[in-house]
């Protein structure tokens, strides 16, 4: 996006009219212009009005992310000791913001402590092959690079502990009832407020780079939903109904920053056990009858959902007594 669009990008968040010619004088450029980059953020999804008369407006304006911002806020929150983010990119479209850090970590960069957030993802990934819906400036899609020393082993259970991170870091700003599926993904009265996808390349033994995918509703418009696949919610209805001000998409990205961050510097030496209560305290699916599909054959167990072990297991009833799993998708028995 060049220096002109995201100008306008930023005088447009406002949600108020702006005229064509005031844009023009700000931007230093011709209205002829500046009809043409409008054209360059519609195709970036942005729903940008033109009254004859007044100009140009988004309606209801433009929640943005700003690097600076985020940053301030991270460094406000964590102590020395903790500060590990080594570099901070905000892009307005990436594919993924996942794929561009495996990227960056196969041409040799070190990517240990990077962040990456992108507004959109046209390409966006999610669990098990599916598609992760990312419209622009809606909701929070990021993900972080963390070197791993000895080996996937010693980061059992981490994606357990992001879940529990992440609903720590929105119960800060008091939303309640926040619930946990196994493995990862965050839920609200039974509906998916976001996902968390862990991908590991390099030595899987021994060093190895991690990358955490973080994807959080916070405002998804009905029409760029259409293509889920399963009840969702996102963070501004729940604010509506528990009544709580939805804080900026800087501020919440600071507080899961924060969150992550302080969790992950201590993970490969401490492990999963001290995560296992905090997540069985928000696990969705705590002593109901549940079936476990596994792998592509979609085999599936059923049986009472007891919780999980120290690594992160789930722990089922079975026929066959006590199981503990350490993959597939829960779904509720009476929903089969
Ligand atoms: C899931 O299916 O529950 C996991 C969703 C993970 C989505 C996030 S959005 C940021 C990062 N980049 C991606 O392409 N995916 C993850």
């Amino acid at each position: 996006m060049n220096i002109s669009t995201q100008k306008l990008l930023e005088q447009l968040a406002d949600g108020q009219y702006h005229s064509g010619e005031s844009l023009g004088e700000l931007l230093g450029i011709s209205r002829a212009a500046i009809w043409k980059q409008l054209q360059a953020l519609q195709t970036l999804g942005v729903n940008v009005q033109s009254v004859k008369g007044r100009g140009y407006c988004v309606e209801g304006g433009l929640d943005l992310l700003h690097r600076a911002e985020i940053e301030k806020g991270f460094n406000e929150l964590i102590g020395d000791a903790d500060s590990k983010l080594t570099k901070l990119i905000v892009e307005n479209e990436l594919d993924s913001t996942s794929q561009y850090l495996i990227k960056m970590s196969a041409q040799g960069e070190a990517i240990h402590g990077w962040v990456c957030f992108a507004e959109k993802q046209s390409a966006g990934r999610g669990r098990r092959g599916r598609v992760w819906q990312s419209p622009f400036a809606s909701n929070l899609y990021f993900s972080i690079g963390w070197r791993i020393h000895s080996g996937v082993a010693a980061v059992e259970g981490l994606s357990l502990a992001v879940g529990v991170c992440l609903c720590e870091a929105l119960e800060h700003f008091g939303f309640v009832d926040l619930q946990l599926k196994w493995p990862n993904d965050l839920l609200y009265k039974n509906k998916k407020l976001g996902g968390i996808l862990l991908e590991i390349s390099g030595d899987a033994a021994g060093e190895c780079d991690l990358v955490l995918g973080v994807g959080l509703n916070v405002s998804m418009s009905e029409k760029a939903a259409e293509e889920i696949d399963q009840p969702w919610i996102d963070l501004f209805s729940i604010a509506n109904e528990q009544a709580r001000v939805l804080p900026s998409r800087d501020q919440l990205a600071a507080h899961l920053l924060h969150a992550l961050f302080s969790m992950l510097r201590n993970f490969e030496a401490q492990g999963f056990a001290q995560w296992r209560d905090p997540w069985q305290k928000r696990n969705a699916h705590a002593g109901k009858e549940i079936t476990l599909h596994m792998g592509a054959k979609a085999q599936a167990k059923r049986g009472m959902m007891l919780g999980v072990n120290n690594s992160g297991a789930l722990l089922l009833n079975t026929e066959q007594g006590v199981e503990a799993f350490i993959g597939g998708e829960i779904s509720l028995r009476s929903l089969d």
